[in-house]
């Protein structure tokens, strides 16, 4: 087990999950880059997401992820997250047919319902990913895909940085952070019954440096990674 607060060199104050997204809500798609999540979808050669059926969007937040798979033909889209003022933009924005207010662990939702289930930027909010897998595996139908884009751990690692946001006041706030191995994501996976059937991993590149000039120091540094799972041979 890696914990973060051995690499923690910010010192924020960090509160829960629930409480720090209620307040980085109304900042959170100014501050979130695409090139983190949405420019390793793009290079996805898995799944053909204008086939996908229905999906279901694990830590769907403000919606953004919703907005991706429309985009690219997904049509039938359910979210599902812990946070009320993150469902309530998503809400707003209409990317999703049904919204849940529960945890990616244990969604309620039907078994088997699903043949796309996607997960965007939450697994270092998770302390444990195995009842994470598990989950997405009991709502897969055989033969279902399921996208998880993680926190890449030598980012969090390398910059001593846990996810955080600037509050009203100013003060720069963290929201509970773990750090996950890659290998403990393939671990978890593979004890879930998941095949790994493509990964790949973005790098601070210029793009990355187009909108974080600071970050020259990390240029090609992973910062984060793309697994995409299949639920059967
Ligand atoms: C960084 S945001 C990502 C949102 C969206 N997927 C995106 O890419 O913009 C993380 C989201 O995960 C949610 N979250 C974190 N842990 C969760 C859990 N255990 N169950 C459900 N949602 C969770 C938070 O409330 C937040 O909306």
């Amino acid at each position: 087990m890696v914990w973060f607060a051995d690499f923690d060199t910010r010192g924020y104050r960090m509160v829960d999950v629930r409480t720090g997204y209620g307040q980085w809500v109304s900042t959170y798609e100014e501050t979130v880059e695409d090139v983190m999540d949405l420019a390793l979808l793009d290079r996805l050669t898995e799944p053909s997401w204008e086939t996908a059926r229905r999906a279901v969007d694990l830590g769907c937040g403000t919606g953004r992820t919703a907005a991706w798979l429309r985009r690219h033909g997904v049509t039938a889209i359910d979210g599902v997250d812990l946070t009320p003022e993150m469902l309530a933009v998503a809400r707003s924005k209409g990317g999703h047919d049904r919204l849940f207010e529960a945890d990616v662990t244990a969604t309620g939702l039907d078994g088997g319902a699903y043949d796309l289930v996607i997960a965007s930027l939450i697994d270092e909010h998770l302390a444990d990913l195995t009842p994470f897998y598990a989950e997405a595996w009991r709502l897969a139908e055989p033969g279902a895909l399921c996208v998880i884009v993680a926190f890449h751990p030598h980012f969090i690692m390398a910059s001593g940085m846990p996810t955080h946001f600037t509050s009203a006041s100013g003060e720069p706030i963290a929201i509970t952070t773990h750090v996950h191995l890659l290998s403990d994501h393939v671990m978890a996976g593979v004890t879930s019954g998941w095949r790994l059937v493509e990964m790949r991993e973005g790098v601070i590149d210029d793009r990355w440096l187009a909108v974080k000039p600071k970050w020259e120091r990390y240029r090609n540094h992973p910062i984060s990674a793309v697994l995409v799972w299949r639920k059967g041979a």
